[in-house]
């Protein structure tokens, strides 16, 4: 799948991957602002970005636990999702995402 990642300075990368998690596939090509520093299990936030809302249907909502661990960011929105629970599939082609700041 190719997904494209907007990061904070207003750049625009597109990457392809077809496995691992998304949080995986933004660190392995060095996206800014995505981290990852749990190693991605659910527990830093490092890795928040918000969904383009268009594309919510592709990616769903959080589950309980990612919201939790979400709370703790200021800068959530209505369309912010943790990239580490996010498995990187066909399903995600062409998906935007925007890397929180
Ligand atoms: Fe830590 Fe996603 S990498 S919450």
């Amino acid at each position: 799948a190719k997904i494209t990642f907007i990061t904070s300075d207003g750049n625009t990368t597109i990457v392809e991957g077809s496995t691992g998690s998304v949080m995986e596939l933004a660190v392995q090509n060095k996206i800014k602002g995505i981290d990852g520093d749990c190693g991605g299990v659910c527990s830093c936030a490092t890795c928040h970005v918000h969904v383009n809302p268009e594309q919510w249907d592709k990616t769903g909502a959080p589950d309980e636990l990612e919201n939790d661990m979400l709370e703790f960011d200021d800068n959530v929105s209505e369309y912010s999702r943790l990239s580490c629970q996010m498995k990187v599939s066909e399903d995600l082609d062409g998906l935007i995402l925007t890397v929180a700041k």
